[in-house]
């Protein structure tokens, strides 16, 4: 399991991020608060947005995969 920290003031893991992101959370300074925690340097808070917003973007992803295809049946 991938363990990339995306936050090393806070140590907070990117899978911690996404889990909160699922959850509703949409903005990094929401997001760190409901891991208990905040922004101290500020560093992270782009790339943790980024994260947060490809999190949101994913059932869109997942639902263009259920394509069902027909094939012509033989003769
Ligand atoms: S790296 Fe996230 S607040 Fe410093």
């Amino acid at each position: 399991m991938d363990c990339m920290i995306v936050c090393v003031c806070n140590a907070i893991r990117e899978d911690e991020l996404r889990a909160v992101a699922r959850q509703g959370e949409s903005e990094p300074v929401c997001a760190y608060k409901a891991l208990g925690c905040e922004p101290i340097c500020g560093c992270c808070l782009d790339y943790a947005q980024e994260v947060i917003d490809d999190e949101h973007k994913r059932p869109a992803r997942r639902n263009r995969s259920s394509v069902v295809v027909n094939f012509p049946r033989a003769a």
